[in-house]
């Protein structure tokens, strides 16, 4: 165990020496806690960290116009384009895999949810559906109904762990609301919580940033600090052990989000796929959304600042978007292919800047909460091990059915706890229209559309339909 005084060396060699300012002024448990905060920095690169972090903050943002194409064709499949036999026999593989116990999910849970800014893991936050349900629970549902999907068909009981990635913020939280709510029925040990590394912020000219007195102000190291989590938590062993071969990935923060979806699974095993994207066709060439593409030959996420917009508002011959593929953050990927990424691509993955207002104690020790960023945090995207792949497929799917995220509060135009629960709300009114009802307003008169405007209070349990079956 490091003492004070070699601390002290490693984090003078480091340019960090600041970082101790106030420990003369620190009680002895104030001190003890901070040490242990020190401690399991990685004090080795520590200088790399933050040197890296004021350079790359500063360097201009790539453009990638020139090495950018299109996924090709062959790799795509499609909901809305595919034939139904194909569908069908994707849905059916899926199935099967899913009945054989080879499919898990993972849950990336880990990200503070500022936009939000509610003082509780986001997968806790209850969007005002007439069930009162959480997104937590939404998904639990689905995990149990797509059990008994593929059990049914197959004749078999099976299981879909579900591996959850949560952060020092949202770990205790999640774990303690799992556990008041009895896991929703779902088996304890087949609900995998793991936690994912904290990286220091920094300021622009490379110094941590001090939270407190004795506190560094710590960040997630994104959500593509998944791939360093499954190592330090022996997560692939675990898969191992149950048998999951294929993972499906997904974000705490969608909605309509299909847990180990059959169709996408069956797709990306059909294909030999070892990594898939699913994705939405952007809604207009300004959608600030990453693009499932290729640059210089391989798969990557490309952002909206990393390309012009003449780029992004080229179209094809029938008039449709060119880098129309819009990421929604839910992938597909073998154990295989992970356990590579964690042996031989870890450490090649990329860094991503993101700048922030973070709150900081100035030379005199007040705590200070910026008006304007000051800090840089560095974070690693879930989607950076793209390159890497062998074989890399993409699913289109439809945005109303697929895609409705919760990011920010009510009040913002986009992505709010009302967007959100009307989207369910619509799908739920557009299945139970397709199997025969009439919607009625609250005067007791027909509605003309599942869409109208106020939504039809119409909810269906995931427990009864998982895609409207
Ligand atoms: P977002 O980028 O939307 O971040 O995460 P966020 O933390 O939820 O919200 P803001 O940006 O602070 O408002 C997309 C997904 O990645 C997860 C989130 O929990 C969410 O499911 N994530 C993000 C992690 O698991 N770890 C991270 O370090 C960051």
């Amino acid at each position: 165990m490091l003492a004070l005084e070699q601390l002290k060396e490693c984090l003078q060699s480091s340019g960090q020496e600041h970082v101790l300012q106030f420990w003369p002024e620190l009680s002895e448990e104030q001190r003890e806690s901070f040490l242990q905060q020190l401690r399991v920095l990685d004090l080795p690169g520590l200088r790399r960290h933050c040197e890296g972090a004021a350079r790359a903050a500063a360097a201009p943002a790539a453009r990638l116009d020139q090495h950018i194409e299109p996924i090709p064709a062959e790799a795509i499949g499609s909901v809305q384009t595919s034939d139904e036999t194909s569908l069908e026999h994707w849905r059916n593989e899926g199935l099967l895999q899913i009945s054989k116990n080879h499919v898990g999910v993972l849950l990336l849970a880990g990200g503070q949810g500022t936009r939000l800014g509610v003082p509780y893991p986001k997968g806790m936050y209850n969007v005002g559906l007439p069930s009162n349900k959480t997104l937590y629970e939404i998904q639990a549902e689905r995990i149990h109904r797509i059990q008994e999907l593929a059990g049914l068909k197959h004749g078999s009981k099976c299981t879909v762990p579900w591996y959850i990635m949560t952060s020092e913020f949202t770990l205790a939280p999640t774990e303690r609301f799992f556990k008041e709510n009895n896991y929703f029925g779902l088996e304890p040990s087949n609900i995998i919580m793991f936690e994912q590394r904290m990286i220091p912020a920094v300021t622009f000219d490379g110094k941590i940033i001090l939270q407190g007195k004795g506190k560094i102000a710590m960040a997630p190291d994104g959500n593509g600090g998944l791939y360093q989590a499954l190592v330090d938590n022996k997560v692939l062993e675990d898969m191992g052990k149950k048998g999951v071969e294929y993972l499906h990935v997904y974000c705490v923060d969608n909605i309509l989000v299909k847990m180990a979806d059959p169709v996408f699974v069956g797709f990306c095993v059909s294909k030999g796929a070892d990594c898939g994207a699913k994705v939405v066709k952007k809604v207009s060439p300004a959608e600030q959304v990453g693009v499932v593409c290729r640059v210089q030959g391989v798969a990557q996420v490309v952002e909206y600042s990393e390309i012009q917009p003449e780029t992004a508002e080229l179209r094809g011959p029938d008039g449709e978007l060119v880098y129309s593929a819009g990421n929604i953050c839910n992938h597909f990927l073998t154990r295989a292919f992970l356990l590579d990424v964690s042996e031989t691509f870890q450490s090649q993955l990329k860094q991503h800047v993101a700048i922030k207002k973070v709150p900081f104690v100035d030379r005199c020790g007040n705590l200070v909460k910026p008006t304007k960023p000051n800090g840089i945090k560095m974070e690693k995207f879930v989607f950076d091990i793209f390159p890497f792949s062998r074989k890399f497929v993409v699913f289109e799917v439809k945005r109303e059915d697929e895609f409705s995220p919760l990011k920010n509060a009510d009040g913002a135009v986009v992505d709010t706890p009302t967007t959100a629960r009307n989207s369910l709300l619509a799908q739920h009114c557009r299945w139970a229209t397709a199997a025969g009802a009439t919607l009625l307003d609250v005067h007791g008169n027909p509605r003309v559309s599942a869409e109208d405007s106020p939504p039809v209070q119409f909810e269906i349990s995931p427990l009864v339909s998982y895609f409207g079956e």
